[in-house]
């Protein structure tokens, strides 16, 4: 199924950009593809790139039936939470060319994306676009990170006014450059496979989810940066039908809660203490 949306919002400017680096081209022949990591920043002619490699693994590449079944059961989950199934053939179809493609149609949009510099099938070049967001939140002074997390707020609200989805709207998927958000990684191909407001309030959970479980930062910090991203989200977003997926995975969300927070509401770690985070927050709604 393809959907066909209109942005509720002028388009923006296009944000400034770097130039890929002259030496490009000759720095990729001179390395050995299959040593390098799967990510790696490095500097050539004094431009910074990122070259993101991706081998074949057996689950991506030799058994399309192994994704297929991982895409299902992400489906299967997305029923349940948002009452949405998304399409498992859809959901197979991430990856970097994936990536590559989506990162093309968002600098169309002028949206504040990497360039893609080159790609070829297992290798992505792009425009470095500054330091991800969790280090930085962690670096700010209190005040500070209110000022970035209503920036957050803020930008992605005006990201879905653009009629866009991410798709992988965690905070690491976020860097801070020049002053502003930008947005990075887009493997992920989920909200092709949902309807546009559900795609737009996975992304808020997504972002809310990763804020509330950020290390490093205080429990109390971590809750009341999370009520203040979606609070600020929602006045800056008013959207009836992204709210009305919001609120349908907050409401499965908090009943899961009510029920697991008894028997394991005592388990330390990130993920666990995470989601209980993420339903006090998501009671705001
Ligand atoms: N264009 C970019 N500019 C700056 N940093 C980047 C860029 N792309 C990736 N990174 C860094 O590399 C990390 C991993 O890249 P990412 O695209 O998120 O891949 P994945 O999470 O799938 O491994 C990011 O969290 C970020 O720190
Ligand atoms: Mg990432």
């Amino acid at each position: 199924m393809v959907f066909v949306h209109s942005p509720r919002a002028p388009r923006p400017s296009r944000p400034h950009h770097q130039q890929a680096p002259a030496g490009l081209t000759s720095w990729l022949a001179s390395v050995d593809a299959a040593s390098e990591p799967a990510v790696r920043l490095v500097e050539i002619d004094g431009v910074t790139c990122v070259i993101k490699r991706r081998r074949p693994s057996f689950a991506r590449g030799v058994s399309y039936a192994v994704r297929y079944v991982r895409a299902a059961m992400l489906g299967a989950g997305c029923k349940l939470v948002l009452g949405e199934w998304p399409a498992p053939g859809v959901l197979v179809h991430n990856g970097l060319a994936h990536e590559a493609a989506r990162l093309r149609m968002l600098d169309q949009a002028n949206w504040r994306v990497p360039l893609v510099w080159s790609f070829k099938p297992g290798e992505l070049v792009l425009e470095y676009v500054g330091d991800d967001m969790p280090g930085v939140l962690r670096r700010a002074s209190p005040e500070q990170q209110q000022v970035m997390v209503d920036a957050m707020a803020v930008e992605l609200a005006a990201f879905h006014a653009q009629a866009l989805w991410h798709g992988g709207a965690q905070v690491r998927n976020l860097t801070w450059y020049r002053g502003e958000i930008w947005r990075i990684d887009f493997e992920e191909n989920i909200g092709a496979a949902l309807s546009l407001p559900l795609a737009q309030a996975y992304d808020v959970y997504q972002c809310l989810s990763s804020l509330v479980a950020l290390r490093g930062l205080s429990e109390a910090t971590a809750q009341s940066l999370g009520a203040r991203f979606l609070q600020g989200y929602l006045d800056a977003n008013d959207d009836a039908a992204v709210r009305a997926g919001l609120t349908r995975m907050a409401q499965s969300i908090c009943a899961a809660s009510r029920v697991i927070r008894p028997v394991l509401g005592w388990v330390p770690g990130r993920d666990v203490q995470g989601f209980f985070r993420v339903a006090d927050t998501l009671r705001l709604l």
